[in-house]
């Protein structure tokens, strides 16, 4: 039996049998073809490549296409190759669940920037001149806080935008957030922590991340001046969103961040400060991060998920410097390192300036349609309240004596629009209905439709 692999556009295994080796050729390209392996409209080697490969005569292997080209197996295009005959498959079709409704026409859920507005030409000059300038030892396994070009950028960019007291040495660049957190629970219960705190509307995959560490959470109620600290119940950390509480959008106010800072001091306890959205603050009062009130206390969390795209998987901590190796450790145990290319670009376009520039733009763009629903929901739902808007993609908006919320979601699927209850993030007090809309999410051009949709749903929910 020979067996070999091909490298001409693209690796073929064939295991031919046998003396009648003609014969086994026909043979293992049919079963190939008829198992699927093969898909249609796959081009196979050259003859000359193949029969390079299996160490058969050149007349053989082009003998074997030319009887499989007639048996209707292949088709053989002048110029241009061998290839496997038919139209390629559609994709089979899927059944949707019960639960999973077809994708709606318009999207205000939280979570998502306008994805159409990704910086595309910028991002892919970066990536040149990134890519070309990179050392070869770039490309390497390297050290897994990342790339010191994206370190030494991100310390410069996060001082300068929001006073962070960043260093490049104390940057670990992670698979944004949703590995930070996780990484970050991990190593404080190997440190003997058992609980953590944080606020009582959170993301979901927050709760879970530190569950799954095996960490108790300590829940703080929200009201007007941010996560109310009073009960921090034994917790060795303290996750919060000072700049915009996700999803209820106060800042914490100046008391209670110090309240925060002092508990740190008092008790050795940890607080991570979530900064998923401080880029986008529209207001004249700067928030700036609270880790500059105490570096070593404060852990500062940083995404591009939100500036970007959430697709990219880039985030940032940085960390005081007692938890600098513990956490890098764990960067390394999880997945090595964050990919070379997106760090070397992300670095390139923070440092030439463009990033500025997007999140600049970007601002002014949501700004206007943070205005926009502001006043569509002022002129066409009075009675609907807004909150949170000072900063981020995002708002919640009141219904007041209004249906269930769970009523006004599957309402807004059946006008095609996708939207969340502020349940989904918390518990919230009985009889309260109320919408976390993502402003940021539709692409400029289905945002009029999608707005529309939003008050022609809330102006006629009962009440
Ligand atoms: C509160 C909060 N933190 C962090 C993130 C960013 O997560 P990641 O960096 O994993 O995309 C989000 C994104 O939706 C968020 O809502």
């Amino acid at each position: 039996m020979s067996e070999t692999w091909a490298i001409s556009g693209l690796d073929l295994h064939l295991e031919v049998p046998g003396t009648r080796v003609r014969a086994g050729l026909e043979e293992a390209l049919r079963t190939a073809v008829s198992s699927g392996r093969l898909v249609p409209g796959t081009r196979l080697p050259s003859s000359r490549t193949l029969a390079r490969d299996l160490r058969l005569a050149r007349n053989t292997v082009a003998d074997a296409y030319t009887q499989l080209v007639a048996e209707g197996w292949l088709v053989a295009c002048l110029g241009s190759g061998t290839w496997v005959a038919g139209a390629p498959a559609p994709p089979p079709a899927t059944v949707p669940r019960a639960d999973q409704a077809a994708p709606a026409r318009y999207d205000l859920r939280a979570g998502s920037p306008d994805l159409s507005s990704f910086p595309r030409a910028g991002w892919l000059a970066a990536a040149r001149r990134a890519l070309v300038a990179a050392p070869d030892a770039a490309f390497g396994y390297g050290d897994p806080r990342g790339r010191p070009e994206l370190r030494t950028a991100l310390a410069g960019y996060l001082a300068r935008t929001r006073g962070v007291r960043a260093e490049p040495g104390r940057i670990v660049v992670c698979s944004g957030f949703g590995q930070a957190l996780p990484l970050l629970a991990e190593v404080l219960r190997d440190r003997g922590v058992t609980a953590m705190a944080a606020e009582s509307h959170t993301l979901p995959s927050a709760a879970q991340a530190i569950a799954r560490a095996g960490l108790r959470r300590v829940v703080l109620p929200v009201d007007q001046a941010g996560a109310v600290l009073d009960g921090l119940g034994g917790a060795g950390a303290l996750l919060l969103t000072p700049a915009h509480q996700f999803p209820l959008g106060v800042a914490l106010a100046p008391g209670r961040r110090t309240r925060a800072v002092a508990w740190a001091a008092e008790t050795g306890g940890l607080i991570i400060e979530d900064d998923y959205d401080g880029e986008f603050r529209y207001g004249r009062q700067p928030v700036g991060a609270l880790q500059a009130r105490s570096p070593e206390r404060v852990v500062y969390a940083g995404t591009a998920s939100k500036t970007l795209a959430p697709g990219l998987r880039l985030g940032w901590l940085v960390l005081p410097a007692h938890l600098v190796d513990d956490v890098t450790e764990a960067k390394r145990a999880a997945d090595r390192q964050a990919g070379v290319a997106e760090q070397l670009t992300l670095a390139e376009f923070i440092r030439s300036g463009g990033y500025d520039r997007h999140v600049r733009r970007r601002r002014l763009a949501y700004r206007r349609r943070r205005d926009r629903l502001a006043a569509a929901l002022a002129a066409q739902c009075p009675r609907c309240t807004v909150s949170g808007i000072a900063a981020g993609l995002h708002a919640v908006v009141d219904v007041p004596g209004g249906p269930s919320e769970a009523d006004l979601v599957a309402g807004a699927r059946r006008r095609g629009l996708a939207l969340e209850g502020l349940s989904t993030y918390g518990p919230s007090d009985a009889g309260r209905c109320a919408l976390v809309i993502g402003y940021g999410s539709p692409p400029d051009h289905a945002f009029t439709g999608a707005l529309a949709r939003l008050c022609a749903l809330l102006a006629a929910a009962p009440g």
